[in-house]
């Protein structure tokens, strides 16, 4: 299969990119961080980012992926590069598009993999009788490695290394054949699954079934506005944080995925179907299932206590637990729904992990298609390692905190700076409208060229003091080596980016139309 590749069609683009943004980030990360941002202190800052930072940079990124595309690149290493030759320089920015995909792929797989044992476990009743206690207490055994005497989490890893085998034999099926498939097929049951949960979220009464609140009681608390609160820069630095996660912008994915569409079809259109379906599904169904639920029965204290060790725990210690207060055969359908939903949203993401480097093995060094995809398998495999094993170090974490967190914000700052300033924003501007559905409204153009970048420079200058707070923390030395593989990830990349450009030299330096 060479890397000429093509979209099927239409609808199948749109919900792999749909896809790709609808992850575990809406359904776990999006009512954690609303919960302990204050609820309705989260919401207006979210929306103004989503507005000014998320739609820009959505429109950003499929315009340089197509414009890539037609050049030949499919990852951000080139594509950047093709935007601006003369520059050594970014090429090794674009590294960021292959590096936060590695690095993300390695925890977020594992969180993935959880999905596949929790829909195992929902059918097979093991949480029907146990205590909240007990149902939590699963969990935690289930990623310790000190429960076994091998030290080895036996169950984890299967569901684990299963996780990524089907990832891999799925990317190497290649993007019409693999990828569009699983979306088509995945985005529709997650969005039915979704609703189920959100009726039954919604529909809560106290009193049934051991709940002390109606469902309702936590969409206020989401939804009533909370002003005072807003003023706060930790929590615009958490709603731009939820931004960039939620809609996979800054990590290079859009950009790959949007340079498998054809020259002259339609992005403008296609970013924004995507991008609100995603904003649908988390803001709408996200919100609708595990903040009502768990408010529903343990109340709003509770609910914000119990979110503030982690967010992890709310889907995966407590729901089941609330299932089963549903008796047998409802409890293990709404774990069907719940984790069915939570695999379904992971997999269209960690796929769209996988692509930027099989673009970039395929361009570069002429790859075999399957040969990338199992490449990239055992990468995540090899970085997976430290996740897994020292998961209670809080490796996992600071995995999700340099790669799915810091780099997304200063790739995207970078990448906005190259696009409206020096590839320069008429090029840029027609680039985002030639052959669109829409008519993208002008004021966008200013917005691309001044406010997302002011946005963009505010918000790492404001993440600069936790920055230098986590730098200064005392960690184990599991959480060091982290680090350091990570950095070892990056060099070991532009490495391969170095080699790759002196190969092709003189055919990536001419500047083409
Ligand atoms: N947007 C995905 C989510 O919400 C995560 C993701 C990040 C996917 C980067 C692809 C690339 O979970």
């Amino acid at each position: 299969m060479s890397n000429t590749e093509n979209w099927g069609s239409r609808v199948g683009l749109v919900l792999a990119m749909a896809g790709n943004a609808v992850g575990l980030g809406n359904f776990l990360r999006f009512p954690v961080q609303a919960v302990q941002n204050g609820g309705g202190a989260f919401i207006i800052p979210y929306l103004v980012c989503f507005l000014l930072m998320g739609i820009p940079l959505l429109w950003v990124e499929w315009a340089m992926g197509r414009f890539g595309g037609r050049h030949g690149h499919h990852s951000t290493p080139f594509i950047m590069h093709q935007m601006d030759p003369r520059r050594a320089l970014w090429k090794y920015i674009g590294v960021f598009g292959i590096f936060t995909n590695l690095a993300v792929a390695a925890y977020y797989c594992y969180l993935e993999s959880w999905t596949l044992s929790y829909i195992w476990h929902s059918i097979a009743g093991t949480f029907i009788g146990q205590s909240a206690d007990q149902v939590a207490g699963f969990f935690s055994t289930y990623v310790d490695v000190g429960v076994s005497t091998t030290g080895i989490p036996y169950e984890a890893v299967v569901f684990w290394i299963l996780c990524l085998a089907l990832n891999t034999w799925i990317l190497a099926k290649g993007l019409s054949g693999g990828v569009e498939k699983v979306a088509k097929i995945g985005m529709p049951l997650l969005i039915l699954f979704g609703v189920i949960l959100a009726i039954r979220g919604v529909t809560l009464t106290a009193g049934e079934n051991g709940a002390i609140n109606d469902g309702t009681v936590g969409l206020n608390f989401l939804w009533t506005p909370d002003y005072s609160a807003m003023w706060s820069g930790k929590v615009w630095l958490a709603a731009a944080g939820q931004i960039f996660f939620t809609l996979s912008v800054g990590m290079g994915t859009i950009q790959c995925y949007a340079s498998y569409v054809r020259k002259k079809d339609d992005i403008a259109l296609n970013a924004m179907s995507a991008g609100w379906m995603n904003e649908f599904v988390e803001v709408v169904l996200g919100a609708a299932v595990i903040i009502p639920i768990s408010i529903g029965y343990l109340g709003i204290d509770k609910v914000v206590e119990l979110t503030k060790t982690g967010g992890l725990g709310l889907g995966f210690k407590t729901l089941p637990y609330l299932f089963t207060q549903w008796g047998p055969v409802l409890a293990a359908v709404a774990g069907v729904c719940w984790f069915g939903l939570l695999f379904f949203a992971g997999v269209t993401s960690s796929l769209a992990m996988g692509t930027p480097i099989m673009g970039f093995l395929k361009d570069e060094f002429g790859w075999k298609h399957k040969n990338a995809a199992w490449f990239f398998g055992g990468v995540v495999f090899l970085l997976g390692l430290p996740c897994v094993f020292w998961f209670s170090e809080g490796v996992f974490d600071e995995f999700d905190y340099w790669a799915g967190t810091v780099s997304l914000v200063v790739f995207a700052l970078f990448e906005i700076i190259l696009f409206a300033w020096i590839f320069g924003m008429d090029k840029g501007w027609n680039e985002i409208n030639a052959g669109a559905d829409i008519k993208v409204p002008v004021i966008f153009r200013y917005i691309i060229q001044y406010i997302t970048p002011l946005f963009l420079i505010g918000v790492f200058i404001g993440s600069l003091p936790a920055i230098w707070e986590k730098m200064n923390e005392d960690v184990p030395w599991q959480v060091w080596v982290g680090r350091v593989i990570l950095l070892s990830v990056f060099f070991i990349t532009s490495w391969f980016v170095y080699v790759a450009y002196q190969k092709r030299r003189k055919q990536l330096d001419t500047v083409k139309p």
